[in-house]
């Protein structure tokens, strides 16, 4: 059984990657602050194969205990953490609140790296070769007006990752970052029309990034076809430039 962690599973990209693990037969561990009624749904088709969890991410002190200890011990094999879950705390960057951007880094950051820390722990803990997945975003390669602060912190997972990659590649754990373009989703939603055709501007397809390519992709690399990807950043963005 392949058991994957997975958190901003409730709805968005989140809610495709469960879908799209659960029919590969992967058992998805989700976690969000919110069970939604798409993923209730999706829990009352596959019982056995979805799971959940509710917790807020901001409390970075209570991983170890309320993830680890209480949801995914030792005992249950991780076979991948794919770290989904994010907010975006959008402004210029002469609006700064720290209390806002401290608060997004706990959710984007403080978590997700203390989160690795355990996993790690429990693969070398099972002698397995697993994989870490970041959520990056196509903002902290191109930059886009008010997106400062949220792409630092996606800036920040993707060093965290390649260096991931380089202190545990020998016990073959891998770490990758997906960086996605502009999706379609809760997240998004804020930005009116003339923001949103200017991010389709510079996408080579004019298209929104397609949710279904981006769970895919985070299947096809956590799958045993992509074995020797490890330190990468694997751009799903409608050919963003
Ligand atoms: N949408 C885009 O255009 C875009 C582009 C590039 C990259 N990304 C990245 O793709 C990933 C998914 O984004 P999305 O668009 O699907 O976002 P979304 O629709 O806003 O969903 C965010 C998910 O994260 C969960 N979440 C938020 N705050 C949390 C907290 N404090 N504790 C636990 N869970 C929390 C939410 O569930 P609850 O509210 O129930 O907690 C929800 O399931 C993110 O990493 C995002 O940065 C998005």
């Amino acid at each position: 059984m392949k058991n994957v962690l997975l958190t901003g599973c409730s709805r968005g990209v989140g809610l495709v990657i469960t879908k799209v693990l659960v029919s590969k037969g992967y058992t998805v561990y989700g976690i969000s602050r919110n069970l939604s009624n798409e993923y209730k749904n999706l829990m009352n088709s596959f019982p056995k194969k979805i799971k959940f969890k509710s917790f807020d991410l901001s409390n970075v002190n209570d991983i170890n205990k309320e993830v680890f200890k209480n949801y995914i011990p030792n005992s249950t094999k991780l076979h991948a953490y794919i770290n989904n879950a994010a907010i975006a705390y959008d402004d210029i960057i002469t609006n700064l609140n720290v209390d806002r951007l401290e608060n997004m880094f706990k959710v984007n950051v403080f978590s997700p790296l203390n989160i690795v820390k355990y996993a790690i722990r429990n693969m070398i803990f099972n002698r397995n070769s697993g994989h870490i997945i970041h959520l990056s975003s196509i903002s902290v390669h191109t930059g886009y007006k008010g997106l400062a602060m949220y792409a630092a912190s996606k800036g920040a997972l993707e060093a965290f990752s390649k260096n991931t990659a380089r202190e545990w590649g020998e016990r073959g754990i891998k770490s990758n970052c997906i960086v996605a373009g502009f999706m379609e989703t809760d997240m998004s939603s804020t930005l009116g029309d003339d923001m949103k055709n200017r991010i389709f501007k510079r996408t080579s397809l004019k298209k929104p990034t397609d949710l279904n390519s981006v769970a895919n992709t985070i299947e096809f690399i956590i799958s045993g076809n992509a074995k020797s990807i490890t330190g990468q950043n694997i751009h799903v963005d409608s050919g963003t430039i």
